[in-house]
């Protein structure tokens, strides 16, 4: 099954510009600021959880922990988005589907300072990105949110910590979106260049 298959053809295409192919869920993954109302099924939504939950971690500490809310919870839905700043709020309101990731702060064998905590959530929710793009899904995360109020809605212990706010659904139709999400939207992707990213051999040196 590709993505195409799962894709609704008004779904805007923001493939990368890469200087090497790239597989269509990795080179077409992006972010979206404007989703459908259609809501994504329990069994994508449980792949793409099941995705973050098979990701490596250091020591399998599997250090991740994620909060979900559908739309169809109006009130925790509500909840989550009130979390978010308010530029962040405008635009994930719509989205039909809400992820907290969180993550274990200390290592579960001794309970020191886990150094490779974030590094493993950020890999989980990787992971979980691309398998919601295999389904046609698209999520958008956001460091713009309050930790606090993310902790006090969600009765988060102190143990754990909230890390990313994710918003996640079916693209949009862009000719419905008003007209700065509109803009903001078919603004295209950019990225450094390799060769400032990938050294060959030692420090500053080129790779390629
Ligand atoms: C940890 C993290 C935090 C982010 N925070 C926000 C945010 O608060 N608001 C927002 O609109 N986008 C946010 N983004 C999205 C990035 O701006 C976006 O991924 C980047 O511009 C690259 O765009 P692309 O994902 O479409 O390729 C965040 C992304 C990550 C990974």
């Amino acid at each position: 099954m590709t993505i195409r298959e799962n894709k609704s053809p008004l779904a805007l295409e923001k493939q990368a510009a890469s200087d090497y192919p790239l597989h269509e869920i990795v080179g077409g993954r992006w972010s979206p600021r404007y989703f459908s109302s259609q809501p994504v099924p329990k069994e994508k939504i449980g792949a793409m959880l099941e995705a973050a939950r098979w990701a490596a971690s250091s020591r399998n500490q599997q250090p991740w922990r994620f909060i979900v809310v559908t739309a169809d919870q109006p009130e925790l839905h509500a909840r989550f988005v009130g979390t978010l700043m308010e530029a962040n709020q405008k635009w994930a309101q719509e989205a039909p589907l809400l992820i907290l990731g969180i993550a274990k702060r200390n290592w579960d064998h001794n309970d020191q300072p886990n150094g490779y905590a974030w590094y493993d959530l950020g890999q989980a929710v990787s992971a979980l990105a691309l398998q919601g793009m295999a389904e046609g899904v698209y999520i958008h995360q956001m460091g713009g949110f309050s930790k606090d109020a993310a902790r006090a809605a969600f009765a988060i212990p102190e143990a754990y910590e909230p890390v990313v706010a994710i918003a996640a659904g079916y693209p949009g139709v862009l000719d419905e979106a008003p007209d700065d999400i509109r803009q903001r939207e078919l603004s295209p992707r950019s990225r450094k260049p390799l060769s400032e990213l990938v050294y060959g051999g030692e420090w500053g040196a080129p790779w390629d």
